[in-house]
């Protein structure tokens, strides 16, 4: 019997999110069959890991050491194969600073930003520069947000100047490097990709309309917050294209098995790529498991498809 370990918890932000993905990918594998190995992360996981000598971990992690490279980087130095994005794709894909560089430079379209580190404001004196930052960006409103972090944490919409620092300061609270972006009014729609033998499957994007006009971590996590539309109420050349920019994100960034894109569609039918999770949600009301769903795949199926695309060495 294949065993694998369900890693899950940590000390990230989304700590209770990743639980509550981690248990339902557990009872999945179960269900499937596997031995399940469900483990918190703690400083104890090494030790756990070389003694229990899994075929394979699943990573139910988000956030940060969970999505960004860190603990890909040591399954690989403990050659533990796991499912996701190896340590490159995870770390670019984390940072949005770096990932939307990497998105203007190849022809996928992202809203005008701007970056700013605490240390540019603290060594540079970089506040000074804070009044261009508005007509940088086309006007009010617009959206500060912390450049490594995940579920809206740390993001306002900023409506007026005077809100602009408070934004910053919030946004730097969550880690070094905060962006300010452009704010697109439409639909926002995540787009799922998985890949297997046969190639890239892109799979129908899902339309998140919050009651409350933002999907921010209540109207993520809380069921009944958040409507959505499984496929999303696109034109079909409008669908084309947003599948289409999905495949190039996972590809450019170099993911493997899995990865979500999230953008937004303006009034003007132009998608907007706000950027790509690494390690999606798989709790009840996550957008991936939606997405599969609409095309016949289960929740069983999809965990033990990328289950399986770490046990079988799927690169
Ligand atoms: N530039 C933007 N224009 C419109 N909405 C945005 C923009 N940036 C973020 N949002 C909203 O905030 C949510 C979270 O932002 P996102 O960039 O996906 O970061 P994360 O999910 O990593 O916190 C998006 O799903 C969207 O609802
Ligand atoms: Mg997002």
């Amino acid at each position: 019997m294949e065993k694998i370990a369900v890693l899950m918890g940590g000390r990230s932000l989304e700590r209770d999110v990743s639980l509550r993905s981690g248990e339902r990918i557990s009872a999945a594998l179960d269900e499937r069959g596997y031995k399940v190995l469900a483990l918190d992360v703690t400083p104890e996981l090494t030790e756990t890991l070389r003694s229990e000598r899994p075929d394979a971990v699943y990573i139910a992690l988000h956030g940060k050491y969970g999505e960004d490279g860190t603990i890909q980087e040591l399954l690989e130095f403990l050659g533990v194969p796991y499912t996701g994005p190896g340590v490159v794709a995870s770390a670019l894909a984390w940072d949005k600073a770096v990932s939307k560089r990497l998105f203007r430079a190849n022809g996928i379209p992202t809203p005008d930003w701007v970056t700013f580190s605490a240390d540019a404001f603290k060594e540079m004196g970089a506040a000074r520069a804070l009044d261009l930052v508005p007509d940088a960006l086309g006007g009010f409103p617009l959206v500060v947000k912390p450049a490594e972090q995940g579920s809206a944490l740390g993001l306002t919409r900023v409506e007026d100047a005077g809100a602009l620092p408070d934004a910053f300061l919030s946004a730097l609270s969550y880690g070094s490097v905060a962006i300010a972006e452009r704010w697109i009014e439409g639909a926002e729609l995540a787009v799922s990709v998985l890949d297997g033998p046969g190639g890239l499957e892109v799979l129908p994007p899902v339309e998140m309309v919050p009651k409350s006009g933002l999907f921010d971590f209540s109207a993520m996590y809380t069921p009944g917050e958040t409507d959505y539309y499984v496929p999303a109420r696109l034109t079909d050349d409008v669908a084309a294209e947003v599948r289409r920019l999905a495949g190039a994100v996972h590809t450019l960034l170099g993911c493997r098995h899995v990865s979500r894109v999230d953008m937004v569609v303006g009034a003007d039918g132009v998608p907007n790529v706000l950027e790509c999770n690494t390690s999606p949600g798989m709790t009840e009301t996550s957008l991936l498991p939606m997405a599969a769903d609409a095309v016949g795949v289960g929740f069983q199926d999809l965990v033990e498809r990328l289950a399986r695309a770490a046990l079988d060495g799927l690169e």
